[in-house]
């Protein structure tokens, strides 16, 4: 079995987190190669330790108590490749959301601007299905399952299998599901000029700038929009009037209420404490429940 890689015990998940919070993980694991990753995770489940498969470590909640099993890390720089073939680009999971963007620009290839902005690796914004409101403010859903072609998993046994994006129901933050580690992708894209391409990037990264908080730690929005309600989340934060309530060091933030910001010292269990006390507000101001989108570890 290859476990060729790096690996550091005991490392703090805070280290590697956009909120900056979260304890050591038994084994922090850097693979060098896709064997490896298949390597990791097949001596993992035959030994019965638990592992997480981390991307970006952007939309996280990592427990201050640590995780207790190994944490492999797929943005290694030994996993990254990007390609193009024409109009369509194979990229692995591992590269940033911004360096993809940055070769579509440099290549003319459009279509995938609307994930200008948005932190994390390529994987993490598959499984999470990442999207955004169209920029010209249609209030259109523009989702990463439109422009996905075909993906490379591991599959549970540790297999390498092609999986067309037909075959994934993507919906609202919901992209593949189970117990698979996303390898590589294939996105379907279109010509363009580069510098109309990189402009309509910046134009979405501004209207992030404009109404999000982007210069703190947090994990971006923490509640999904509750489906079939005509207010979104931070909306409904907004009204109860909880911009600004803290616990600890967490607060909510005072430009997005859907944002929770660590103010520098903030624990794992200040933000849990300030995401029930939110949920449990708008629960009872207007019957509705919020589901956090953050991935709990
Ligand atoms: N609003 C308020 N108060 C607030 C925040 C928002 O009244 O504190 C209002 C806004 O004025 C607007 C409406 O709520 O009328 C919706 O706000 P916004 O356009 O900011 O959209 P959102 O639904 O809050 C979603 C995604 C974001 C994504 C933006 C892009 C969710 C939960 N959030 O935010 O995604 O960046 O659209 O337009 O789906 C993330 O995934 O982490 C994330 C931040």
């Amino acid at each position: 079995m290859d476990l060729e890689g790096r690996i550091r015990y005991s490392e703090p998940l805070r280290n590697h987190t956009s909120f900056r919070v979260g304890g050591p993980c038994y084994a922090w694991y850097v693979p060098a190669s896709v064997s490896a990753v298949a390597a990791c995770s097949e001596l993992c489940r035959k030994s019965r330790i638990p592992f997480y498969v981390f991307g970006g470590g952007s939309n996280i909640l990592a427990d201050d108590g640590g995780y207790k099993g190994v944490v492999i890390n797929m943005a290694s720089p030994r996993l990254k490749s990007i390609s193009a073939e024409g109009t369509f680009v194979r990229v692995s999971a591992s590269v940033e959301i911004g360096n993809f963007l940055d070769f579509l620009a440099k290549k003319g290839l459009a279509g995938a601007e609307f994930l200008a902005g948005i932190p994390g690796t390529v994987g993490g914004a598959i499984r999470t299905n990442a999207g955004t409101f169209d920029i010209s403010g249609s209030r259109r859903w523009r989702h990463l399952g439109e422009i996905l072609e075909e993906m490379e998993i591991l599959d549970e046994g540790s297999r390498i299998r092609r999986i067309k994006a037909s075959e994934v129901r993507f919906s609202y933050k919901k992209g593949p599901e189970g117990d698979i580690i996303i390898l590589n992708a294939v996105f379907s894209l279109r010509r363009g000029s580069g510098p109309a391409i990189k402009r309509r990037m910046k134009e979405y990264i501004a209207r992030k700038r404009e109404t999000q908080d982007t210069a703190f730690a947090s994990a971006g929005c923490v509640f999904k929009n509750p489906e079939g309600c005509p207010h979104s989340a931070g909306e409904l934060i907004d009204r109860c009037g909880l911009k600004g309530y803290r616990v600890g060091g967490a607060s909510i933030s005072l430009k997005h209420a859907n944002f929770i910001i660590n103010e520098g010292k903030a624990t794992s269990g200040d933000i849990k404490t300030l995401m029930e006390a939110v949920a449990e507000k708008v629960k009872s101001e207007f019957g509705i429940k919020l589901e956090t989108e953050l991935n709990l570890v």
